[in-house]
């Protein structure tokens, strides 16, 4: 071996040693600045050597290239889910059917492991590499989440030990977001204008199924195994001694598992971690009890879904009481109001709660809440937890009731709340909140993509009067945004710069932007890819906008209310003013055969329904839902419905699949139908 190569291998064994010290045992050895040298080095040589780059070295961890989608894995052995209890008493139950299958004289001794509330993996190693990693899916097939597992900080690429190179080694555990810095993840979201993830499962669960690992690489996951598979002569005999291997493997568990000999022991064991829970820095939802002799688990068995040495104590919600300080009204991008109780702050669940949302009029009624009262708020897996109950004996007449306004707390319209729903709005779209909320969603990633247009910048923004719609934003210049709080002369250029990139947004994402109610992004694409402009759009009818298919009554009556409104008008014609493009991208349609043609396709046809319609789009036709006199075409499979006879009657034309695909290699002019 070369000079070069004996110091790649030990630079790479070291800071393998250094992560393991890092990650998994929290014990760095080595300062920062110590490792970062190491890591660079390494770095400077794979790059000048590519040869000696290698997809297990500690450099491949940041992400490779974005995948199309997921393969699917078969599991060898399922990944089965376990039984739940949610009292004690279906504890003694378990440990007498866990008796009852085992011989008299056995000593049984159970492991007690913290129950993550995260998402379940599959570790592959081969030869001590890590060569796949997937979810559980449903326990027989999951899908292949290799790209995105390998960039998990705490998950080596290389086993610790000697391994021969066709053994393999399948360790099984739970991904996990820890609370800190699922906070910190939403306070950024937050920041750049993002969806934030309601709880740390939810955020860990996509975070992994991401198409690109270099975002997963950036998302703060940790990893805990509780389950290895192994060939023979490396399994141990317990559970316990597994947890010990896959720890000496380099891998990390929970630090707090313990073994018990006897149910009275561990039931006590699980009460202090019912009290004790909140204090873990992971969120977790119970106590997994499994029967430590893997002997004694063989013997047990499962039944079809479960395990029958094993058991999952399920933790209740955590709830606590604590005083309503106040209560206000926030407007929401769309005016609904929603209720909103500022707390006692108090600590729930690991995370300290000082909001908790009430929902709607009804719910207020239905609590009966007062300012002053004593509620008990529970948290159970969403970001803003409930309130659950109204400790009405604690009263002591100090209490004020609360009244929901009649007026929209922000612009003083009077609010409206439509026969038989929940949702109470404020009508009036120029209600200085939903202007705000409006524009922090213009300028969201999903949208026009404007950076750090944020509450923080929109709010400014709009105080001081620099802007009053959408539109504006265009007319911004540089020292205005240079001036402003937390914003310096190379933010502002930053922003002035996304905001010239955004003028060339496609119109799906400018139609998505403006916010329109029930106009989502996938709505936003139809409806650009159908009308092909914005003022086709807007000068569409009720039953235009209908006949786009998946567009139904209530959206399209929210579009015809959007564009009604006279400040619509003058804002679009701001927007044009400012260079925003109006029209769709011309797609392949431009020179499609049936450009411009409208379809419709009823009956069984030998293909998917949606394959067919793709076909039609990408020769430049449409497909809507319904016959009208606009159709052009009926493309008709065996049994036709309703569609048929309509057709019949406003004369439309019917062609079979075939007349369809002859209309699509040749011009349409060109083409004779016999119509039955
Ligand atoms: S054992 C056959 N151990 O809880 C063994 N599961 O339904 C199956 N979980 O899907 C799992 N911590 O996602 C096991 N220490 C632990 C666990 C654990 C969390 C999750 C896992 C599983 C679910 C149980």
């Amino acid at each position: 071996m070369s000079d070069i190569e004996n110091e790649v291998q030990e630079l790479r064994r070291r800071i393998e040693y250094h992560n393991r010290k890092y990650y998994v045992d929290a014990e760095p050895e080595i300062s920062d600045f110590d490792y970062d040298k190491l890591f660079s080095r390494l770095k400077k040589i794979e790059a000048q050597h590519p040869e000696l780059l290698s997809p297990d070295s500690p450099t491949q961890k940041v992400g490779g290239e974005p995948i199309e989608g997921f393969e699917q894995v078969e599991h060898d052995v399922p990944m089965l889910s376990l039984d739940n209890s949610y009292n004690l008493d279906d504890l003694r139950e378990f440990d007498k059917r866990v008796r009852k299958g085992l011989a008299k004289s056995e000593n049984i001794e159970y492991a007690a492991e913290i129950k993550i509330d995260g998402v379940s993996v599959s570790l592959l190693y081969r030869g001590g590499l890590l060569v796949r990693g997937a979810t559980r899916g449903n326990g027989a097939v999951g899908d292949n989440i290799t790209a995105n597992v390998r960039t998990i900080a705490s998950v080596p690429l290389r086993l610790n030990g000697n391994f021969a190179p066709d053994v393999e080694i399948e360790v099984r555990g739970e991904v996990f977001i820890p609370r800190r810095e699922f906070e910190k993840l939403n306070e950024m979201r937050e920041a750049e204008g993002l969806q934030l993830f309601a709880n740390p499962r939810n955020a860990t669960a996509g975070s992994l199924k991401l198409l690109d690992p270099k975002t997963t690489a950036q998302r703060p996951l940790d990893v805990f195994l509780y389950w290895l598979h192994a060939p023979a002569h490396i399994m141990p005999d317990t559970h316990i001694e597994a947890i010990t291997l896959i720890r000496e493997y380099g891998l990390k568990t929970e630090p707090n598992t313990a073994l018990f000999n006897n149910m009275d022991d561990l039931l006590e064991h699980i009460k202090t971690w019912e009290t004790k829970r909140s204090e873990l820095p992971y969120e977790n939802d119970g106590i997994v009890i499994k029967v430590n002799s893997y002997a004694q688990q063989r013997a047990l068995g499962m039944t079809s879904h479960h395990p029958r040495f094993a058991v999952a104590f399920k933790f209740p919600p955590e709830q606590k009481p604590t005083k309503v300080l106040s209560i206000e009204v926030q407007v929401g991008r769309t005016g609904k109001l929603t209720p909103v109780a500022n707390l006692e702050p108090v600590l729930l669940a690991g995370t300290t709660v000082k909001r908790s949302t009430l929902h709607n009029e009804d719910e207020v009624k239905r609590l009966g809440i007062m300012v002053g009262d004593t509620v008990i708020v529970r948290k159970a897996g969403e970001i803003i937890p409930q309130v659950v109950e109204v400790l009405k004996d604690k009263r002591n007449g100090s209490e004020t009731p609360f009244e929901f306004p009649e007026n929209c707390p922000v612009c003083g319209t009077r609010v409206v709340r439509p026969e038989g729903e929940a949702v109470t709005r404020c009508p009036n779209p120029w209600c200085d909140a939903q202007v705000r909320e409006r524009l922090i969603h213009f300028a969201s990633r999903q949208a026009m993509d404007i950076l750090k247009m944020g509450p923080s910048l929109v709010n400014q923004l709009i105080d001081r009067g620099h802007i009053k719609d959408v539109a504006d934003l265009y007319s911004l210049d540089k020292e205005t945004l240079a001036g402003l709080e937390r914003m310096g002369d190379k933010s502002a250029r930053n922003v002035m710069l996304s905001l010239e990139k955004s003028r060339e947004m496609p119109l799906d994402r400018l139609l998505f932007a403006l916010g329109i109610r029930h106009v989502g992004s996938r709505t936003a694409t139809l409806l650009a890819d159908a009308f092909g402009s914005l003022d086709a759009i807007a000068a569409a009818t009720q039953e235009q906008l209908s006949n786009v298919s998946d567009i139904g009554p209530k959206v399209a009556g929210s579009i015809i209310e959007f564009f009604a409104q006279p400040r619509t008008a003058e804002v679009i014609a701001k927007l044009r003013a400012a260079g925003l493009k109006m029209d769709a991208e011309k797609k392949t349609s431009d020179t499609g055969t049936l450009n411009g043609k409208i379809f419709v396709i009823t009956g069984a046809l030998s293909r998917p329904r949606d394959e067919i319609k793709r076909s039609i789009e990408a020769a430049g036709g449409r497909v809507t839902s319904s016959v009208s006199k606009k159709t052009d075409y009926l493309v008709c499979g065996r049994d036709p419905g309703s569609k048929r006879d309509k057709a019949d009657r406003l004369g439309v034309s019917v062609i079979s699949e075939e007349e369809l695909a002859a209309l699509m290699i040749q011009e349409p002019s060109q083409i004779e139908f016999s119509f039955d």
